[in-house]
């Protein structure tokens, strides 16, 4: 679903990511992990067309897409959260859903002004949607919650389920677990695993190990900017490369 070829980004004299080449398949849950400033985030807003490649190719189902701006790589079905909670935070649980649907709306303004059938029917067809994906992580209740006040773990599931209401083919989540609490770590994973059963195809990346070892098909380790590993989690949990740069002595 989504390659990346020698894909490199220099911030100056700083090489973020360093000739990159990852492979993400349909239908799999893939891990980036690596510590701190390792280029993950670089790595997502490379991939999701906030960043051109200063180098190297990135293809999005076998199309090229380097310099494609975010918007149009939202149309083509790809879709995220961020690393710092980027909700509209006046806006109701509801309503931040509603927003996340926008790229697959057809009608527009003279359809809502004249409330045209179609704009009805669309209207409707939102709403219902809107109403499963806030059943899908329980926010159902809070609905009319401004999205700023609903406590980080619920702003965190309220950013996922904006970003899979565009109904995204590849789903890029960052450290969506951080700030969550032990228990909600646990319905995260659950939940991500529905997100796959779903039919969604997963790129996550998070520092809490035992998410990512739990709920990964396969997971690719950066440090400083370098791919130094990738494979099935419990090869990656019994590398010594990655052992050394990131998981430590546990
Ligand atoms: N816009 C930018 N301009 C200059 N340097 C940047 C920019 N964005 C990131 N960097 C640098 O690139 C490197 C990679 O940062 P990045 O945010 O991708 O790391 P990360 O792996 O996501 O880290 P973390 O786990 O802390 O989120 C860091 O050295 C960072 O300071
Ligand atoms: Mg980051």
């Amino acid at each position: 679903m989504l390659r990346t070829e020698n894909a490199t980004i220099r911030f100056g004299g700083l090489v973020a990511v360093n000739s990159v080449n990852m492979h993400i398949k349909e239908g799999q849950i893939t891990a980036l992990i690596g510590p701190n400033g390792a280029g993950k985030t670089t790595t997502f807003n490379m991939i999701s067309g906030v960043y051109r490649p200063t180098e190297g190719k990135v293809f999005f189902n076998g199309q090229e897409v380097n310099g494609i701006p975010p918007f149009k790589m939202n149309h083509m079905g790809m879709s995220r959260t961020y690393q710092n909670i980027n909700l509209f935070k006046s806006m109701s649980v509801q309503d931040n859903v509603l927003v996340g649907m926008h790229p697959r709306i057809s009608h527009g303004l003279t359809d809502c002004i004249l409330r045209t059938k179609k704009s009805r029917a669309e209207e409707k067809a939102c709403l219902e949607k809107a109403e499963e994906l806030m059943e899908f992580v329980g926010l159902t209740h809070k609905r009319n919650t401004p999205a700023g006040s609903l406590p980080y773990g619920e702003q965190r599931l309220l950013e996922i389920i904006r970003a899979m209401a565009s109904d995204p083919k590849l789903l890029l989540l960052d450290e969506p677990a951080a700030g969550m609490n032990t228990t909600e770590k646990v319905e995260l994973s659950e939940t991500i695993l529905r997100i796959k059963d779903k039919g969604f195809t997963v790129l996550l990346v998070e520092h809490d190990m035992k998410l990512v070892m739990n709920i990964s098909d396969y997971i690719y380790v950066l440090n400083f900017g370098t791919k130094i590993a990738e494979g099935l989690p419990a090869e990656i949990q019994s590398n010594p490369d990655v052992i050394a740069a990131y998981l430590g002595g546990e």
